[in-house]
Parts: C-alpha cells; sequence; structure tokens
C-alpha cells in the first residue's frame, strides 16, 4: 500500500541579497546571502507515490516546468518513483513572500525521507538550491548564510539567541509578472549596475557576518538597507526595467524610515515583490506593527518571528 510523507518548511528574507547567477546549470548565485527563516509562514508539502508526477499547489492542480526539471534532477540521481505532489502556503504564493524558497525546501525533505535518501542537511540544502537558490537557505532555521565555494547553507544563528521579529506588511496579492529567474537574467543581461553590485557582494557579506556576531542591530540594518537598496537599483536599471514596488511599499517604505531617525531599533527590507518587511527588536515590534498597520490595514499584517528547520511532521 501506498503511504504519503509530509514535510514543512517556512520562507526566509534575505538581509544580504542574492540576485544574478554564476552558473545556470547548477542553479549557483553570483553573490553570497543572508536570510532570515520566518516563523507562521509555511510550506507543508504531502507527497505519495503515484503513476505520473502531478503537482498540485493549493488544490489547483499545475504544471510547473520547474518543479518537473526539479524531480528529474533528483531522478537521475536516485532513480526516485513517479509521485503526486500536494502542497499548501499559508500566505500568497509567488507574490515576494519566497514561496519558491519554502517549496522547494519542503519537498527536498519530504523526498529525503519518503524514499530514505539519507542525505544530510547540509545535502539537502544543495539539493533544494537546484531548484530555487534562497531554497538552500529554507532547509535551516535561524539567521543563514549562503556562500561560495560549496553553496550549501548554514546556520549562523540559532531561534532565540537574537529574539528578532520581522513584521511583514502585505502590500498586494497578486502574482508576479517576473519571476525571480527571468528578472535577475535581464539584469544580469542589460544593467550597467550589475558589476559593481557583484563586485561589493562578498564585503557587505562579511560586514553583515561580523554586525551578527556582534549583535549590532544600527549595522545589520545600514548593510540591508543598502543590500536591498542596491539590489533594487540593478532592477530598476535592467532593460525592460523591473519595477516590483507599489505606492504602497513606498509609503511603508517612509513610514519605517521616519521610526528609524526617531531612534526605533527597526528597518526595512524588499525582495522580487512588492511586500515591506520590517526587522525589528521586540520592543519595537508594537509601534512598528501600529504604523504599518495604518497603512496597509491590520489583516495584512503578519507577525513573525524566527523560524526552525524544514522537517517532517
Ligand atoms: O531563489 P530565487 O531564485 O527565487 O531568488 C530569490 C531572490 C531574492 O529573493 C530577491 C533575494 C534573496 O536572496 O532571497
Amino acid at each position: 500500500m501506498s503511504y504519503s510523507t509530509t514535510a514543512i518548511a517556512h520562507p526566509n528574507v534575505a538581509l544580504i541579497k542574492y540576485w544574478g547567477k554564476s552558473n545556470l546549470t547548477e542553479n549557483i548565485p553570483s553573490t553570497p546571502s543572508i536570510s532570515i527563516t520566518l516563523s507562521k509562514l509555511e510550506t507543508k508539502t504531502t507527497i505519495v507515490e503515484d503513476d505520473f508526477d502531478t503537482i498540485w499547489i493549493n488544490q489547483k492542480k499545475i504544471n510547473d516546468e520547474k518543479i518537473l526539471r526539479f524531480l528529474s534532477q533528483i531522478r537521475e540521481k536516485t532513480g526516485i518513483a513517479t509521485i503526486k505532489i500536494e502542497t499548501e502556503n499559508n500566505f500568497p504564493t509567488g507574490s515576494g513572500l519566497a514561496s519558491s524558497a519554502s517549496g522547494f525546501a519542503a519537498l527536498a525533505t519530504a523526498l529525503n525521507q519518503h524514499f530514505s535518501l539519507g542525505f544530510t542537511q547540509s545535502e539537502l540544502s544543495t539539493i533544494a538550491r537546484k531548484g530555487s537558490a534562497s531554497s538552500a537557505r529554507s532547509i535551516f532555521g535561524g539567521i543563514v548564510s549562503l556562500q561560495g565555494p560549496s553553496w550549501k547553507a548554514r546556520s549562523i544563528e540559532q531561534d532565540g539567541e537574537w529574539p528578532l521579529r520581522i513584521i511583514i506588511a502585505k502590500t498586494s496579492s497578486e502574482r508576479k509578472e517576473i519571476s525571480s529567474s527571468e528578472g535577475m537574467k535581464l539584469t544580469r543581461e542589460t544593467s550597467p549596475f550589475y558589476q559593481p553590485w557583484v563586485k561589493e557582494a562578498q564585503k557587505d557579506f562579511d560586514d553583515c557576518l561580523s554586525a551578527i556576531k556582534n549583535q549590532d542591530f544600527e549595522k545589520l540594518a545600514d548593510l540591508s538597507e543598502k543590500s536591498c537598496l542596491k539590489m533594487i537599483g540593478t532592477m530598476l536599471s535592467t532593460s525592460p526595467s523591473l519595477i516590483y514596488w507599489n505606492p504602497t511599499t513606498l509609503a511603508c517604505v517612509h513610514a519605517i524610515k521616519k521610526m528609524r531617525t526617531a531612534g526605533k531599533a527597526v528597518f526595512f527590507t524588499t525582495d522580487a515583490g512588492p511586500q515591506i518587511k520590517a526587522i525589528c527588536t521586540s520592543e519595537s515590534a508594537e509601534e512598528v506593527t501600529k504604523s504599518l498597520s495604518n497603512i496597509v490595514g491590520p489583516t495584512n499584517i503578519i507577525d513573525c518571528e524566527i523560524g526552525g528547520d524544514a522537517r517532517i511532521v
């Protein structure tokens, strides 16, 4: 009798961003990155052996090329059977909340258990990276780094060691028109800012590692906002330009900047989408939530803590 296996993984938000790839076949980023894994938001993926590979996301059958390619890569290596994949996200899919990061991390974790593949977490992170590079980071909880030459993610701070909060302001539920993969390819090919971006990334990464080690919030805030804005700069200067922000995103950025100038421990970051992520200390969380609620409405606020590892349930 065929039995099923279910895994859960959390999305992550990058503080030091990756945008651009140096090797398309292996899906290797051109810049190192650092992220925080998010509690509360999760992807739950159940797999069961079936006659064909089929994919259901939020109860809708879809033909996802990226997932099918990922499955054939794993199948080539391990000979796994064909499967039915059922995935549920408790947050909007494909709108800049890293659903592909948690999605591939949950799928890799479920496959590992279901077919007794025996991969370590570190090996799973390499496997998940083939689906989506940010997914390598979602295998781990806490604050996570992803850098060469191995391009395996690792946890540099576990949850609880530095109790940061991540307050998400959802400014739109629409799917983005240009995926991250397509967008970063265009940036690499056309943005005059792409090479400087890649050149400065290692220093930003190293400085951020030391800010985290010293729990230096101000330094982390400066480095993270700069990394985000530099990435946005490469997006804006891409042809055709990639504008993922909307007017509400910008209103939230201004509100966060205002709180930061007034001395609150908070900073913003955004990804390939319009959602705002405010990172703050627990002391600042109430005011940050109030301020962002005034802009997007209380139902569009998600208050997260630092999340844990991808796991079997
Ligand atoms: O992992 P991908 O290929 O979906 O790209 C994610 C890129 C950003 O979210 C914009 C930045 C990052 O480092 O997560």
